[in-house]
């Protein structure tokens, strides 16, 4: 890699050149408590209600006392994902599965692929290994997943691929058939389907693990399931390569707590369930508030939904913050868009109710 020179404050080290080149990601993360939530794509009303009564029940004060153990929860998740225990890693969050992914496949200047835009932890853990990246633009129609494009992009020497499917911000994604067409091409490279959001449109590539070697899917807790302050997520491969997985992860990355959570939470599909309806009636909803208003919008295949507000798009979010509602600015990514997230019916007759009024 050139070396960069950089002045940095007297009596400050210097870091990697990997890190000192890297920009600041920080998203906001405070005063969001008393708000309505619409600016993360949370579960906007909470976990399961069982979840938070297991806890109580189980936790005890040895427990806590102990490093967590996983094998019952990793027979639960086995169970539920319909896979063996052998095929998946538990992670702290999805952005533990991306970072972990790299660790084990990643070197220096190696080349990673990604779509854009995307999820900013994609980036973020390649930057910090001092990948290459290779940016492959959404459509600019309907921001469609960039499919051909991407598959012409792939050469021998890609040594990993982070796709979010579907993608944030967009909302939009590819098929099975799709991403079948990408692992195929993709041969000498760790394929990531990071599947956040897969409860609200249904297509999964899980199906394809035994069929693959080079495929890895991300499932997270922090989305549909309300636990995202947990920090659980899973990361599946063959396994032979959650072998290496293993080999480049910290034994003891998820706590005790999570995995107790998780274990409630899997119990309780009905939950699960009627959430996702909701969210795709309020999406709906959403749609017909925003036509009606004039303002054009991406159609979203997950929990949220790009708006253009031109101009006046950090201002709009500006404007909600002050009456209650969060949500994010993308329009220095997607120029005039702000996300928001789609919680339930009623949050969305509020926000549309707030936008409204200042439109
Ligand atoms: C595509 C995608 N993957 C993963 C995550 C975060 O997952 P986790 O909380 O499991 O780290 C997000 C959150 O916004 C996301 O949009």
């Amino acid at each position: 890699m050139a070396s960069k020179k950089i002045d940095l404050p007297p009596g400050v080290l210097e870091p990697r050149e990997a890190v000192l080149k890297m920009a600041p990601y920080s998203p906001p993360t405070g005063g969001r408590v008393d708000k309505l939530r619409l600016d993360f794509n949370e579960n906007t009303v909470g976990a399961s209600p069982k979840v938070l009564e297991f806890l109580r029940a189980n936790l005890t004060e040895a427990g806590l006392a102990t490093y967590p153990e996983y094998s019952e929860i990793k027979q639960d998740l086995a169970t539920f994902f319909g896979v063996e225990t052998d095929d998946f890693i538990l992670t702290n969050g999805t952005d533990e599965a991306i970072q972990v992914l790299i660790n084990t496949y990643v070197d220096d200047d190696d080349e990673v692929l990604l779509l854009k835009p995307s999820y900013a932890m994609y980036r973020f853990y390649a930057e910090v290994a001092g990948a290459s990246i290779r940016d492959i633009p959404y459509r600019a129609e309907k921001l469609a997943f960039p499919l051909e494009e991407l598959i012409e992009s792939i050469r021998p020497t890609t040594r990993a691929l982070l796709i979010a499917n579907p993608n944030n911000p967009t909302g939009t994604g590819t098929s099975r058939a799709g991403i079948e067409r990408i692992l195929e091409r993709a041969t000498g490279a760790a394929v990531l389907i990071d599947e956040a959001y897969f409860e609200f449109c249904g297509i999964t590539a899980l199906p394809l693990l035994n069929d693959y070697p080079n495929l890895f899917v991300s499932r997270t807790f922090s989305k549909v399931y309300g636990m995202a302050a947990m920090r659980l997520g899973c990361l599946f491969s063959q396994s032979g390569n959650v072998d290496f997985l293993h080999k480049a992860q910290s034994p003891y990355s998820v706590n005790t707590v999570a995995t107790l959570a998780a274990h409630a939470a899997i119990q309780d599909k009905a939950y699960i369930e009627k959430y996702a309806t909701e969210v795709l009636a309020a999406r709906e909803l959403l749609y017909v508030g925003l036509e009606n208003l004039g303002i054009n919008y991406y159609e979203s295949k997950a929990n949220f939904v790009l708006f253009h507000a031109g101009a006046r798009a950090i201002p709009i979010r500006d404007e909600l913050r002050r009456r209650g509602v969060l949500v994010r600015d993308r329009s220095y990514e997607i120029p005039g868009c702000v996300r928001v997230t789609v919680g339930t019916r009623d949050q969305i007759r509020r926000f549309l109710t707030e936008l409204e009024q200042i439109w």
